[in-house]
């Protein structure tokens, strides 16, 4: 098996301002020497001054999306080399939300993460089913669908990350059983190998959809699973620290 470092994500979603921050100085000093990747990525206008905070610890900075041009006429969006430039080394791409709220297709996450990878971030993929996918049966076509659409050619274990997130827990306090997320994750890893080889096998798949620290330890303890993406949970630095160290104990 490929020596994967596990990844503890945060995705902060529309939540924080400056005095947020605060929760970043919390989680610093209870994980000062974490034994797995930690990653906030809050909304674009802490980024900068989130990662000139963690500067010194072992806590990185990430973007929430980015635009596929480097720049350009685009009002409203971050491009891929801004992010970089403002401290970011990740970028969440093809999130639930992002795909409902502003339609965003396979083939547009795809040329995300192309850009994100060019500039030097890693690409966070997201994918999952809805309840109605997976009470019809479709869960694997459907994420298979998403990562053959979503995940660019030139992807490696370093640059690529892909979250696992069922649009049904995202939020809801709905977990699927242990038994489903092995049954996803393990697919999703046999594709990846199938596609890339060695690579694929080296790619950490994080689960995501209310990871809390009460169940994290039985999520972490699941075949495939190298780490999670977490929402709510990683507002406060009480939860999110919990869930870094049941991920410490699975590494
Ligand atoms: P949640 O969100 O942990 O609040 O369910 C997960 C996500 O959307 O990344």
């Amino acid at each position: 098996m490929a020596d994967r470092r596990k990844l503890a994500a945060g995705n902060w979603k529309m939540h924080g301002v400056g005095a947020d921050l605060a929760e970043v100085d919390a989680l610093a000093a209870a994980v000062p020497e974490p034994g797995c990747e930690v990653l906030l990525c809050p909304p674009a206008t802490l980024i900068a001054r989130m990662a000139a905070r963690v500067a010194g610890t072992a806590i990185e900075v990430g973007g929430q999306d980015c635009h596929p041009a480097t720049a350009g006429a685009h009002t409203g969006d971050v491009s891929a080399p801004m992010l970089a430039e403002a401290g970011a080394s990740h970028v969440i791409l093809g999130h639930s939300e992002r795909r409902t709220d502003h339609a965003e297709t396979d083939a547009g996450v795809r040329v995300k993460a192309e850009a994100a990878m060019a500039a030097g971030l890693r690409a966070i993929v997201c994918l999952g089913e809805t309840l109605g996918e997976r009470e019809a049966g479709e869960t694997l076509s459907v994420v298979g669908r998403q990562l053959a659409g979503s995940v660019p050619s030139g992807a490696t274990a370093a640059a690529l990350v892909v979250a696992y997130e069922p649009v049904w827990a995202i939020g809801t306090g709905k977990v699927p059983t242990m038994d489903q997320i092995a049954e996803v994750h393990d697919f999703l890893r046999a594709e990846l190998i199938a596609r890339f080889g060695a690579e694929g096998d080296g790619v950490r798949l994080l689960y995501g959809g209310s990871v809390k620290p009460s169940n994290a330890d039985e999520i972490f303890a699941v075949s495939n699973v190298d780490g999670a993406l977490v929402g709510g949970a990683s507002l406060k630095a009480a939860d999110f620290g919990a869930i870094v160290t049941a991920l410490e104990r699975a590494a």
